[in-house]
């Protein structure tokens, strides 16, 4: 279909007004892709007439319904990088860039580090961590096989498949050797919890974590005090310091908390090499 392209910007943004903050920039990443032009080439012709494929009408339609972008367009940032997702992967979110900085940061107290994660989803923590730490190998466990596809995927994708051990598995299943660092972004949101519309299309099994939300994370502190773990990092829920905090204590180590770029708390790590 022949239209402006100023009016079909104007016109994809009027669309996408409840739905986002950002509807003009939103529009214009769906007509750049499907275009195949960068945005600023928009912004200069933005008077022209061209061709605009249905796929852009299909985008906004998609994204009107709250779908998120990264779902329709099957592609996520995360440390500057372009990792696949779809449906069957929580899209990575930019605090667990904190979690991977914490692990790379911890890695460096321990000679050949033994990394496992728990709960991989589309591979984003696995796969940086192989390509930041050098002559390492990790494994990483996930209950869905679908997200483990992904994981694969990405791993192909910027060729660390030789680095990583992909498991099927609760928790630690199949993983009976040492382990030095153990790291985890667990579903951490409570069951009843009210959820924004765009957070229904994420699996259900990357979200939720139990009655509370923090049933997850108590279960991996447990194992990773029961496998003698050096390290354990976990991302975690705003409100969960302090019963994680408490449950840390009573088996005798101390919990080190960080915050996300927003200021809420977001994470921790225990050392747990030095008990009392
Ligand atoms: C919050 S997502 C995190 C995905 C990814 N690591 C990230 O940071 O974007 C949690 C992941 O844990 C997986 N998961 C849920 N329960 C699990 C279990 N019992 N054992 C292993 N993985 C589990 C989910 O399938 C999901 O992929």
């Amino acid at each position: 279909m022949k239209v402006q392209i100023k009016k079909a910007l104007n016109e994809g943004a009027l669309q996408l007004l409840e739905v986002s903050d950002i509807p003009k920039k939103e529009a214009m990443i769906f007509l750049s892709e499907v275009l195949q032009k960068e945005t600023v080439w928009l912004i200069a012709n933005n008077d022209a007439i061209v061709d605009i494929p249905q796929k852009y009408f299909d985008f906004i339609e998609r994204r009107a319904t709250c779908e998120p972008l990264e779902y329709i367009l099957n592609k996520a940032g995360f440390y500057k990088e372009e990792f696949y997702v779809d449906k069957r992967v929580l899209i990575p979110r930019p605090e667990t860039e904190i979690l991977v900085d914490k692990v790379v940061e911890l890695a460096s107290f321990v000679e050949n580090p033994r990394i496992v994660e728990i709960g991989t989803g589309s591979g984003i923590i696995s796969i940086m961590l192989s390509r930041l730490l050098s002559d390492l190998h990790v494994r990483a466990t996930d209950i869905s096989s679908d997200a483990l596809e992904v994981a694969k995927l990405n791993a192909e994708k910027f060729k660390v498949s030789n680095k990583i051990d992909f498991v099927h598995g609760s928790y630690l299943d199949g993983i009976d050797t040492q382990i030095d660092i153990l790291v985890s972004n667990p579903p951490y949101i409570a069951k009843d919890a009210r959820l924004e519309k765009n957070l229904s299309y994420e699996p259900s099994l990357a979200l939720f974590g139990g009655e509370k939300g923090d049933e997850m994370l108590f279960e991996i502190i447990d194992l990773a005090f029961e496998r003698d773990v050096r390290f354990l990092v976990c991302e975690m829920g705003y409100d969960q310091k302090k019963p994680i905090s408490d449950h840390v204590a009573k088996k005798g180590a101390t919990t080190y908390f960080y915050e996300d770029f927003q200021g809420f708390d977001r994470g921790f790590w225990v050392d747990l090499g030095k008990r009392r």
